[in-house]
């Protein structure tokens, strides 16, 4: 090695010793003719002065600019009196030059790496190594090694084994658009990569492996969002001879312990709740509710339901929700929170406020209802003075949107939630399928495979509708951050799930006849889970971007600003692909 110790672990017991440390240039000022660098390595900084009786290095030191890599030999001292930093973990010490050598120079950086600063994302991302310079990246991405880690011991020592899946594969959707990778030997056809090894993981039930788990990538085209990635990674899992409750137990106690050991988060509640999908969709409108507040939709639709204001009248459903001492929102703000119903289809956003003597005082729909009912609506949904109610009239699910979305934006403008809460849930009875509208037909709410619930088998004939699937999701503080079921493990049955969403038998075969097949060869019951790793490192990095917790994201645009990817290729790579591109480019 080129360093005799690293910058984090030069102590006081280190002093009178000759050391060597090596490099970056986090910070150098001049002071008293003598020069002062921080050096940072990844686990530390420690303050080098330099010292005029060594010439030579005395005047490199000067020469040092930031980001500048250096290696330097010197004796370890205490810091004079008063000038110790107590901020510093390496504070009390120094080290005094008797050599530096430049190993590498560095021009100016585009941004500060020494401090944290608000930096333009895009030139973050164009930078990544630089910006994975800064501390708070090192901290994401030790503490998402950390989580990795724990899993791995964890789970080898519950007997699962990790297997490895290909990447090189086949449609397996889980509800967005596959990458595809164009096949040069089979000239016109097209491996997909996985949207999660969903499959591959069911077959190495057949196989007989019984607990597996892989950190495993996956890959979805789709719209990107603070909390989706184009390729994220998951903890995937799944086992044999299981029920529901055997993996909501592990995966709840494997959350709960990796917590306790890697952070000092607090759970907001233990065991975690569990709910029905109807029900938090009645009391959230999401399925993946933020159960650090309340604010829960409060349904008035039978208290309007004789108002002469048509809107309120027609709609299939009327919710409100209550935003507490919110009543001193102005004009403006209203109009902006109606504006901003209206992006999830609402027509508008009808609003009360409760006055001194706890009744409405002034509202969008006064004249149009009693007193009585006014006073009702208030009774309803626990109104006291000083309070916003907000109120939606549409469809449910219009309704549902906007007022869960809107519950998020109020909360986020005037709650100061504590970061160090974790509120997780279980969210299960899941419907099967959900009907969709454009395509007048039924689609997995989760995917393919996941197993109806048995006593909802016969539903599947009568009404597929009302059965529901043996799903399970994990959400915490709003985010979803793991999904699975029970799977279907009979040929059967997962024939009929294909006809019941219109799979032609032939597209069936083509897609999914290895899994039919496999399904004839003794396959045990079996389910699992997908955990969202970088979902999780998100939260326990108290993170609010799982950008922050992957160290070479795409943009939303989904590209890679710092390669230039997506890219064009050379014409001979698309002629050996026997591919011909018919763009008009710009
Ligand atoms: P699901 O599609 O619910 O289930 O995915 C499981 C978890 O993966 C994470 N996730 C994502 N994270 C970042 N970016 C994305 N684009 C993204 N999409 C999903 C979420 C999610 O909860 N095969 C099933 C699992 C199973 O049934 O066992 C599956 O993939 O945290």
């Amino acid at each position: 090695m080129l360093k005799t110790h690293v910058c984090g672990d030069v102590n006081f017991d280190n002093i009178g010793d000759v050391i060597t440390l090596a490099g970056w240039v986090h910070r150098r000022r001049d002071h008293g003719g003598l020069t002062f660098v921080d050096l940072r390595d990844r686990w530390g900084i420690v303050q080098v002065v330099s010292d005029p009786n060594y010439e030579k290095s005395h005047e490199i030191m000067t020469k040092l600019r930031s980001e500048y890599v250096v290696s330097v030999t010197g004796v370890v001292r205490a810091r004079p009196d008063g000038s110790s930093n107590p901020d510093m973990l390496t504070g009390e010490i120094e080290l005094v030059a008797q050599e530096v050598e430049i190993l590498n120079s560095s021009k100016t950086p585009p941004f500060d790496i020494n401090k944290f600063s608000k930096v333009d994302e895009s030139l973050r991302q164009k930078y990544r190594y630089l910006d994975l310079r800064r501390n708070h990246m090192l901290k994401n991405l030790s503490l998402r090694h950390d989580i990795v880690c724990f899993i791995r011991n964890k789970l080898s020592d519950y007997e699962f084994i990790e297997v490895e899946t290909p990447i090189l594969f086949k449609t397996t959707p889980e509800g967005a658009r596959d990458y595809l990778v164009p096949s040069r030997v089979h000239s016109g056809k097209f491996y997909a990569l996985p949207q999660s090894p969903q499959q591959l993981k069911q077959l190495l039930m057949v196989a007989g492996f019984e607990k597996y788990f892989q950190i495993a990538r996956c890959f979805r085209d789709e719209d990107q969002r603070g909390d989706r990635q184009p390729e994220f990674t998951q903890l995937d899992l799944e086992m044999a001879f299981v029920e529901r409750e055997d993996i909501l137990n592990l995966m709840e106690a494997l959350v709960v312990d990796m917590v306790s050991d890697l952070t000092d988060m607090k759970f907001q509640e233990k065991p975690w709740p569990r709910f029905t999908s109807e029900e938090v969709l009645s009391r959230f409108g999401t399925d993946k509710p933020d159960l650090r507040f309340g604010m829960e939709l409060v349904d008035v639709t039978e208290l309007v339901s004789d108002s002469d204001l048509r809107i309120f009248s027609e709609a299939e459903v009327v919710k409100g929700i209550r935003a507490e001492k919110c009543g001193s929102f102005s004009r403006k703000q209203i109009d902006s929170l109606t504006e901003f119903v209206r992006n999830y289809g609402a027509g508008g956003l009808a609003w009360a406020i409760i006055g001194d003597d706890g009744t409405i005082s002034r509202s969008s729909f006064m004249k149009h209802l009693q007193i009585e009912i006014q006073n009702d609506i208030v009774k309803k949904m626990e109104g006291l003075t000083g309070d916003l109610l907000l109120f939606v009239a549409s469809s449910k699910e219009i309704v549902h949107e906007s007022l869960s979305n809107l519950r998020l934006k109020i909360s986020n403008e005037t709650l100061d939630l504590d970061p160090n809460i974790l509120s997780f849930c279980w969210v299960i009875d899941f419907p099967l399928f959900n009907w969709n509208h454009e395509e007048n037909r039924w689609d997995p709410s989760h995917h393919l495979f996941t197993s109806p619930m048995i006593e909802d088998i016969p539903l599947l004939d009568r009404k597929p509708g009302e059965a529901r699937g043996s799903q399970y999701d994990m959400v915490c503080n709003g985010y979803e951050m793991a999904g699975g079921s029970i799977r279907i493990h009979e040929r059967e049955l997962q024939k009929k799930i294909f006809d019941l969403i219109g799979l032609e038998e032939k597209v069936a075969l083509e897609r999914f006849g290895h899994m039919l097949e496999a399904f004839e060869y003794g396959t045990p019951p079996h389910g699992g889970i997908a955990l969202g790793i970088d979902r999780l490192a998100m939260l326990l990095a108290k993170e609010k971007n799982i950008r922050e917790v992957i160290a070479f994201p795409k943009s939303q645009q989904a590209s890679d600003l710092m390669v230039g990817a997506p890219s064009d290729v050379d014409l001979d790579q698309l002629s050996d692909l026997n591919i011909q591109l018919s763009l008009n480019k710009e």
